[in-house]
């Protein structure tokens, strides 16, 4: 077998077979593929697709690139969630105190964020003292003691995906669908969760722009993961606004301790509420998935998810304390508000723009490795469809550069379009995606 066959053979548009996929997965995973043979491998693949078969070929094989966790010393179903990615995407933090509050293990691997999209781990990395790098007999004994842990995941797990993401990066190749749908089911099949729940976001500040994509990509993982035997149900969330209120590090752990005092945001409480029914009842703790969305309301208003969160950060090194005193998070050195310029509604908002926005005030990181300042950022309260009077604070920028919070607080004004009549809200959630097929959940 030869490289430049399978790029031929990709680029005229036919479906590679299972050992060409392997050759070259785990050819350029030790390094004896060179990155501008696969670089054009990848273009190809992003012009001519992947079928089923190699898709799941595709995501196997980059398990195979490396190490996988093995979670069986974890009692119960193990059930893990992903989101495609997206701004003010305060879901994971909240969302594993409340799952395991009410029993079902969660053993989470988390990512940091890339361009205009957070990551998880950055978020957690802001309380002080709290570990993100465990050794993996470490997580599982704090999962058996606690319920539930976020760690970053272990660069030794698929080698490929690290690889092929950071080429995909800077080669204009990310946004295909079986280059995405294998990256992401590729991580979670390593990380050994039993069952998986996938947010995939559409719309201006997601990966998928389209309703269409989002549904193809998530029908797409859906496939993968029970083909090997990994019960997956995703959702398609709207993410044309950012979800929550607050972009950036230390207040989005603000925000989700927010959430679990019974004090969130509608739109982000119900996405948790609906991801959180569903690991409960995949879970095997609650008897339908609307039973599940019920424990985790509970749990918001009877105060145990925000005992478990505690527990989480007191096991992993964090200090507990956080969720009383705010003020001992990283703190920005600005706050500078951005006021309406008119009366109007809400009707868009540029959220990929915005995402970037809180990235250029160092919330974020451009290229891997950047580094970021975890105490800065866009707090946006508005939703679209909200009515603003003009001179009315409609966010505050977070800045330890007043220049730059001030060249952010104009540029924000740019990004959100107002309108004299007014404007519907979004929907929130469009479609529930398993193997029984696909539910519609919105009115067009
Ligand atoms: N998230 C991932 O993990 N991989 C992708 O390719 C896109 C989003
Ligand atoms: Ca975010």
């Amino acid at each position: 077998m030869n490289i430049i066959d399978i790029i031929e053979k990709k680029k005229y548009g036919s479906a590679l077979e299972g050992k060409e996929i392997d050759y070259f997965v785990q050819g350029y995973s030790k390094g004896e593929i060179p990155d501008y043979q696969i670089s054009a491998l990848l273009m190809a693949i992003w012009c001519r697709g992947m079928n089923k078969e190699e898709t799941a070929e595709l995501t196997l094989s980059m398990v195979r690139s490396g190490k996988t966790i093995d979670l069986s010393k974890i009692k119960g179903i193990k059930v893990d969630k992903h989101s495609s990615g997206g701004v003010a995407d305060t879901v994971s933090l909240p969302l594993v105190a409340l799952v395991a509050a009410n029993g079902v293990p969660v053993a989470k691997m988390s990512g940091r964020g890339l361009g205009h999209t957070g990551g998880t781990i950055d978020k957690l990395e802001s309380i002080p003292g709290f570990k993100v790098e465990i050794p993996i007999d470490e997580f599982i004994n704090i999962v058996n003691k606690v319920g539930g842990a976020i760690v970053a995941q272990s660069s030794e797990l698929v080698i490929a995906d690290k690889k092929m993401y950071a080429l995909r990066d800077v080669t204009g190749t990310v946004d295909s669908i079986p280059l995405i749908a294998s990256s992401i089911m590729s991580k979670k099949i390593a990380s050994g969760a039993d069952a998986i729940v996938l947010d995939v976001k559409v719309g201006k500040g997601a990966f998928m722009k389209k309703l269409n994509d989002a549904r193809k990509l998530a029908k797409t993982m859906v496939e993968i993961g029970d083909s090997v035997g990994r019960e997956t149900v995703a959702y398609i969330t709207d993410m044309n606004q950012p979800l929550g209120d607050a972009i950036g590090n230390s207040i989005e752990v603000e925000e989700a301790v927010n959430v679990l005092n019974g004090k969130g945001g509608k739109r982000l409480v119900e996405v948790i509420k609906t991801l959180g029914g569903e690991m409960l009842y995949l879970g095997g703790k609650a008897k339908s998935s609307a039973e599940g969305k019920k424990m985790i309301e509970n749990a918001i208003e009877n105060g145990s998810g925000l005992k478990k969160f505690k527990e989480i950060i007191a096991a992993q090194g964090g200090n507990p304390e956080i969720t009383e005193d705010f003020s001992l998070l990283p703190q920005p050195k600005f706050r500078i508000p951005v006021k309406a310029e008119e009366d109007g509604y809400i009707k868009e908002m540029e959220t990929e723009e915005i995402g970037k926005l809180a990235a250029f005030l160092g919330a974020g990181r451009m290229k891997k490795g950047d580094k970021i300042n975890l105490a800065v950022g866009i707090m946006l309260p508005k939703k679209v469809g909200d009515f603003v009077k003009k001179g009315e604070d409609i966010a505050t920028i977070l800045s330890d550069d007043r220049e730059k919070g001030k060249e952010a607080a104009k540029e924000l004004l740019k990004l959100i379009k107002f309108s004299k009549n007014p404007a519907k809200p979004l929907p929130l959630i469009y479609y529930k995606i398993s193997k029984e097929g696909e539910e519609k959940l919105f009115n067009e």
